[in-house]
């Protein structure tokens, strides 16, 4: 249907389109013990063994906590005009609610003012998976009451610095804390419980719309909006297996992964098609909970890495390639990768078409709603050649094929106001630790050197020029 990927004409971006890169506080900032920071479920989970690679932690990271005003210039070198990184709630309450703590909140006055000295528009997002510890002693997101302190937090959070930020992120990416943290247990606080699942996903979503609300009543004119993960579902139909088999996996694998947060955020409903399983129980969701949380956004985030492909197989006999489905899908499918389509050492498929599918779909769903890609970039194995320079061709043609993809988007009808590169610096990557590098600027995690890499230039190119050149018909290797 689209064809971003054959070479073309340059094409530019809406006027007024916002260029930024993204960070999160406990991926970038170190200084964990710093000023009366409490611990998070983060520091837990990576202080148990074996749970992520090389028992890497986020004590150090980037040590942004100190270097956030270096951090700023790299953005100001780039010609960038918005950051969206994330404050860190145990800094702000150290107990998860309670006494505040000003020592910690003061730190995000300081990077606001450097960011602000520098012409550059904050996003803040108000939660990126930090949780206070304390808060997972009493039940964490599974209960319900970690909704109300989440808003108790926004407000405050909003109540300081709401006369520096005015776009807020209230939650990043609730089906990954649902999903890795809570259902498959492959991230913090590492639980591998179906119904605990659930009744986070119910809370991560009622805590988004309290958080909202709060926000709002903070900081007059603000703009609230949640930043979700979204994956185009898409499905290749052949001669083997029926095809309303397929399609009723389509809608299930959407429903699973795009729809169990859309929906209840865009219509005040959970979807019909989801696995029973994903649901929250009915007990859970209490009179006036859907209404709270479909409060009207003013943007929607979107973080975009890769599609899921369905075909017809036999999950119990996988094939190269193949892999199980969503559970709750049946009928002969799997999903699997399809053969000469390229991937990033996250072993994630490169399709740039994905997002120019996903931008119309969500511009159909929604009509009217700014849309802010809060996400997209990807890992490369990035070194410092002899010269001292990182030339990670492979992440400025992933960039040039999906900024490509946003751009002719935008053209066809997409309400796209805005793009956050992921990410501005090489950081903590969850469960791989520092192994997988994000950034457009390398990391000497040893040193604490920034090296803008090649894909920095490429980027600021396209933001100063707000038009992406036409894509070379053969990509330099
Ligand atoms: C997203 C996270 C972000 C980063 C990227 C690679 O799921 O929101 O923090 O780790 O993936």
């Amino acid at each position: 249907m689209t064809n971003v990927t054959s070479p073309g004409e340059p094409l530019a971006f809406p006027p007024g389109f916002t260029w930024g890169a993204a960070t999160a506080a406990y991926q970038i900032e170190g200084a964990t013990g710093a000023d009366g920071r409490g611990p998070s479920v983060w520091d837990t989970f990576a202080r148990t063994p074996g749970k992520v690679r090389g028992g890497d932690t986020g004590d150090v990271a980037c040590d942004s906590y100190h270097r956030y005003a270096q951090d700023a210039d790299l953005l100001r070198a780039l010609g960038l005009r918005a950051y969206r990184f994330s404050v860190s709630w145990p800094r702000v309450f150290p107990a998860g609610g309670g006494q505040l703590n000003q020592a910690g909140l003061d730190y995000y006055k300081r990077l606001l003012d450097a960011l602000q000295e520098r012409g550059i528009a904050p996003a803040a997002t108000l939660f990126h998976w930090d949780l206070p510890q304390a808060l997972q002693d009493r039940g964490g997101w599974a209960a319900r009451d970690t909704a109300f302190r989440f808003a108790d937090y926004a407000a405050a959070v909003a109540g300081a610095l709401g006369d520096q930020v005015n776009r807020w992120i209230t939650v990043n990416e609730p089906l990954v804390v649902a999903h890795n943290g809570h259902r498959i247990g492959v991230h913090a606080p590492g639980v591998a419980d179906n119904a605990v699942a659930a009744a986070v996903t119910h809370h991560l979503l009622l805590g988004h719309g309290l958080g909202s609300a709060a926000v709002r009543a903070a900081v007059s004119g603000a703009e609230v909006g949640i930043t979700l993960n979204l994956t185009p579902v898409r499905v290749a139909v052949s001669a083997n297996g029926s095809a309303e088999a397929l399609e009723r996996a389509r809608r299930v694998t959407d429903a699973a992964l795009n729809g169990l947060f859309l929906e209840p955020l865009l219509s005040g409903r959970y979807p019909q098609d989801a696995p029973p399983a994903m649901l929250p129980p009915a007990e859970l969701v209490r009179d006036g909970d859907l209404a709270t949380i479909a409060a009207p956004l003013d943007f929607l985030g979107v973080n975009y890495y890769s599609p899921a492909h369905l075909r017809a197989g036999d999950p119990d006999n996988l094939r190269r390639g193949e892999d199980r489905p969503t559970p709750g899908v049946d009928g002969g499918v799997v999903q699997y990768q399809p053969e000469g389509m390229e991937h990033t050492p996250m072993g994630w498929l490169i399709d740039p078409d994905g997002l120019y599918e996903l931008l119309l779909r969500l511009s159909a769903d929604a009509p009217g709603l700014p849309l802010y890609i809060t996400e997209n970039g990807c890992a490369a194995e990035d070194y410092v050649n002899p010269d001292g320079q990182v030339n990670d061709l492979e992440r400025i043609k992933f960039l040039h094929l999906h900024l490509a993809a946003a751009a002719r988007a935008a053209r066809d009808g997409a309400t796209l106001a805005g793009y956050y590169v992921w990410s501005l610096l090489d950081n903590f990557e969850w469960a791989y630790g520092y192994q997988k590098r994000f950034g457009i600027v390398y990391v000497d995690f040893a040193t604490q050197q920034r090296i803008p890499k090649a894909s920095s230039a490429f980027f600021a190119q396209v933001a100063r020029d707000n038009c992406v050149p036409a894509l070379p018909a053969a990509w330099p290797v």
